[in-house]
This record gives C-alpha cells, sequence and structure tokens, in this order.
C-alpha cells in the first residue's frame, strides 16, 4: 500500500493489526490521525506511521489498553529477543586479536577478552583497522570543567581549540567503527550543543542523553554546599550523553541497513511489496515487517526476518554469500524494565580510596553495553581512566579494550584487570562497582566487599 493512500477504517484495521473498534476509540482518545470525510474516517498511511512512531515515545508504558501496546512495542521492536550465533563470538575474536597485532610496547595488559593500551589514544587510534570496533563508549575530558586533576582538562586555551582536537577523534571515531556500529560520548552540557554539530559532521545522532544523579542522602556532591541565592543560572545536576550511528553519504536521515537493503533488493529485481509477500510482512506497518519501513530507517528487522529477506534474495539467484544480522543490523536491545527514555537516573560514585575523578557508575555502562552490542562485540573506550567500562564490557560477555594516557590510572586498571583476569568474569555479582573489583581477589572476597559497600544502604 502506498504510504499517500488514504485508507478506511476497516483497511486501517488491517494495517496495524487492531479491532476497527479500538481504531475509533483511538480516534477519539489518542488523536489517530484520522478525517471525517462526508461520513467516513479516512486516513493517510504516512501520518499513521508517524504516529505510531511518536506515540511510543511519549505514551509507551503509561497506556493500560493492551492492544496499543503490542502495536507500539511491536513497532519499535522491543523486546526483541536476539539469538547469539556461536560464529560471532569466533569473528570477533580474529578481530581483537588483529587489532592486539598491531600494537607492542603500548599494550600494558592482555588477556583473551580484555587489552589495555598506555599512551596518547589520538595516536593509537590512528593504528586500528578500520571497521574493527562494534561500540565505542567513551569519557574524554570535558574542557568546561577545567579540573586539574583529569590529565587533559584544562589543556586547551579555548572551546574551539578542545572542539578541534574532538572533531580528530571523531573522525577516526567513524573509520574504526563498524557501519552498523554505535557511540556514546559523555559530555558536560555547556559543550554537548558544540559536540553535536561537530559530531554531525560523521554520525547520526540518534539521542541527546541527559544522565540525572539522584543521589543518597548526606551525599549529593556539591549541590548541598552551594549557597543557592547565589546562583546565577540552574546549578548543572546532570550530564550529558550523545549516542550516535555512522552516517554515511545519502543516509543522513537513514540506517546503514537501509541502504543495503535498497540496494539488494533492486539488485533482485524486486519491489518492496514483492519482497514484503515473500517474507509474509506485507501489510503490517511498523511490525518489523514493512520493507519501506526499513529501507526509511525508521525501523529494523528481527533476526527471524533478517534471515527470511536474506532466503528470499538469495532464492533470485543474484546473490551468494550475504553478512550475518550482526554485521549489518546496529545492536539495540531495552525493555520497559530499564531506562528506555532520553533521560537516565543512575547514582554518582560516592567518593573512595583510589576513585577516578570522573569515575563513571558501572550500571549506567552496563546499560549502554548491553542495550547496543551483541555479546561477544569488542566495545572500546579510549580514555578508559579506571577501566570502568572495560569491566562492565566483561561481566556482559563482550571483548574490552581500553586506552589510557594517565599512569596513575593505566597502573589502577593494571591491578584491578590482573586481579579479576583469573576469575569468570560474568560471574561478578549483580551490584558490583570499581570498588568492589578493586579490592577483588577471590570470589569469596568480592562478595564480602559488596557486602560491606551495599550495607549502609540498607
Ligand atoms: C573523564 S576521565 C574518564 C573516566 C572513566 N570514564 C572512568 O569511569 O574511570 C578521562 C580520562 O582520559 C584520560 N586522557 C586524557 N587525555 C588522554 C589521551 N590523549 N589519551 C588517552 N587518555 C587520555 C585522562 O587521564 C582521564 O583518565
Amino acid at each position: 500500500m502506498s504510504q499517500e493512500k488514504w485508507c478506511s477504517v476497516d483497511e486501517l484495521s488491517s494495517y496495524l493489526s487492531v479491532r476497527r473498534e479500538t481504531i475509533y476509540r483511538w480516534i477519539k482518545t489518542r488523536n489517530l490521525p484520522a478525517h471525517k470525510i462526508g461520513t467516513v474516517y479516512k486516513a493517510r498511511l504516512a501520518e499513521i506511521d508517524f504516529w505510531v512512531e511518536n506515540s511510543s515515545r511519549t505514551m509507551l508504558f503509561e497506556e493500560e489498553d493492551e492492544e496499543f501496546q503490542r502495536v507500539v512495542k511491536s513497532s519499535r521492536n522491543f523486546d526483541n529477543e536476539i539469538e547469539i550465533k556461536s560464529s560471532v563470538v569466533v569473528d570477533r575474536r580474529r578481530e581483537f586479536e588483529d587489532i592486539f597485532s598491531k600494537f607492542s610496547e603500548q599494550i600494558k595488559y592482555r588477556d583473551n577478552k580484555n587489552l589495555l593500551l598506555a599512551g596518547d589514544s589520538l595516536k593509537i587510534l590512528k593504528l586500528f583497522p578500520t571497521n574493527s570496533i562494534s561500540l565505542i563508549v567513551t569519557d574524554p575530558p570535558y574542557h568546561s570543567t577545567q579540573k586539574s586533576n583529569i590529565m587533559g582538562d584544562t589543556q586547551f586555551k579555548d572551546d574551539s581549540e578542545y572542539l578541534e582536537w574532538m572533531k580528530m577523534y571523531i573522525k577516526e571515531w567513524k573509520r574504526i567503527l563498524k557501519p552498523n556500529g554505535s557511540i556514546y560520548c559523555f559530555c558536560s552540557s555547556a559543550m554537548e550543543a558544540k559536540l553535536e554539530v561537530a559530531f554531525e559532521e560523521e554520525f547520526n545522532i540518534l539521542a541527546s542523553i541527559i544522565w540525572t544523579k539522584p543521589n543518597a542522602p548526606g551525599f549529593d556532591g556539591w549541590k548541598q554546599k552551594m549557597k543557592k541565592e547565589a546562583l546565577r543560572q540552574w546549578y548543572p545536576h546532570s550530564e550529558r550523553i550523545i549516542f550516535a550511528e555512522p552516517a554515511f553519504s545519502g543516509n543522513l536521515f537513514k540506517s546503514y541497513f537501509g541502504n543495503l537493503l535498497q540496494g539488494w533488493r533492486k539488485k533482485a529485481n524486486m519491489t518492496m511489496k514483492d519482497l514484503a509477500e515473500v517474507i509474509g510482512a506485507y501489510g503490517k506497518v511498523n511490525h518489523g515487517g514493512s520493507v519501506a519501513n526499513w529501507e526509511a530507517g525508521r525501523n529494523i528487522p528481527s533476526f527471524e526476518q533478517y534471515n527470511q529477506i536474506v532466503d528470499a534474495l538469495k532464492a533470485t539467484g543474484n546473490f551468494e554469500d550475504m553478512p550475518s544480522y550482526y554485521d549489518v543490523i546496529r545492536a539495540f536491545h531495552t525493555s520497559g524494565n530499564s531506562e528506555f527514555t532520553d533521560i537516565w537516573t543512575f547514582p554518582n560514585i560516592r567518593p573512595y580510596k583510589g576513585k577516578h575523578p570522573a569515575e563513571k557508575p558501572i550500571a549506567l555502562l552496563e546499560h549502554i553495553i548491553t542495550a547496543s552490542s551483541y555479546e561477544g562485540d569488542i566495545v572500546l573506550d579510549c580514555f578508559s581512566g579506571s577501566g570502568s567500562t572495560a569491566v562492565a564490557a566483561l561481566k556482559n560477555k563482550r571483548l574490552a579494550i581500553s586506552i589510557e594516557l594517565d599512569n596513575q590510572w593505566i597502573q589502577r586498571s593494571m591491578d584491578v584487570f590482573k586481579k579479576i583476569s583469573d576469575s569468570n568474569y560474568e560471574s561478578f555479582p549483580d551490584n558490583y562497582s570499581m570498588k568492589s573489583v578493586q579490592q577483588f581477589n577471590d570470589d569469596k572476597q568480592l562478595q564480602l566487599n559488596l557486602d560491606q559497600e551495599y550495607q549502609h544502604q540498607l
């Protein structure tokens, strides 16, 4: 069906796979964009798609109507269970070995899942193979905070010098990321807008996440010490995280996979309708079943749907080998049980002996890593500080690469990585932190430290 076509309520009901009564109710209660023409309602599919997409942002989980939740949920591929094939792990391991082989004296720690490199990450990144990393989670010096205890934070004379430096990273990040990879870059609210403009030269910005930190009573950072009456602007009680995917010529508003699919379909001499029909997805808008939506980059097929596409294309005789799901579809898994909006709440880390001044909470890093990578993927942090990103990645069955310039933090990361290297990374208990990992000797001790650490919160 053309997106411009006017449809009747009956057609809409089959398009959205809901009852006619539900369509009428949504017209009344949810502003479903139907127009009364004479005595009947008609709607344009393009407007309906937009409404479904938009509704998912604002109404998801506030809505008791089961049917509505089902349409909206499936439109955004929520609860999209991914079957992890062991071959993914094997391939990534080879890439991991390949990266490792480029370095010698920079290597400070290495096991078969974890690599720590010492030095200026801009220089080191230039040695990384192109398209070798699935996820970059990184936390550069913020510059606007001017903290003398963070290397690099005070080194730029003004914003433009800092931005020029960041642009060099942005170029390298785009080069080394896989086309279906993602990047999460921490920054301050003061620099976010300027950094986003710089990112947009190479990336599609997917979200500007606000990380807000409701801390325990008695520990609120500087906030409680502020003389409130002296404030001349709102107290900055959040940090920002830019979430982006690599952009490619012609796809500033499309996904990598959208462009790829369009090219494949044309090579197979199939219309969108043909392909949708062959894989049994025709007529289900935003169910992950509409080829038009996949090509427009508004949605992604499930693992099963992707394999159906591959089978349908191969059946035309125009294709032999096709890439695996994990190499073309950007990973994204979330659910209603975790932070699924662009405002995230994770408590900051209480000061402790050995804490990095900008240490990020493991729970937050785990949230990023599990949402935006597949098991077995390589996760890179090129301003790795305490090594927190690597620890969060290893706990979640990913491979980790860290790069750090400051000897103090290189040493700390080496100590931590050595201590945990004999253990089964995945067996770390939930609720662990860098503090507990730092003190780790064996499973028993980690558990003991955790118990002590969390006691004050009980
Ligand atoms: C904001 S902190 C990151 C803290 C980290 N996210 C954590 O949880 O511990 C930035 C880190 O980047 C490091 N750094 C600064 N310039 C660097 C460079 N050119 N190459 C590598 N690391 C650098 C600093 O020493 C600092 O540890």
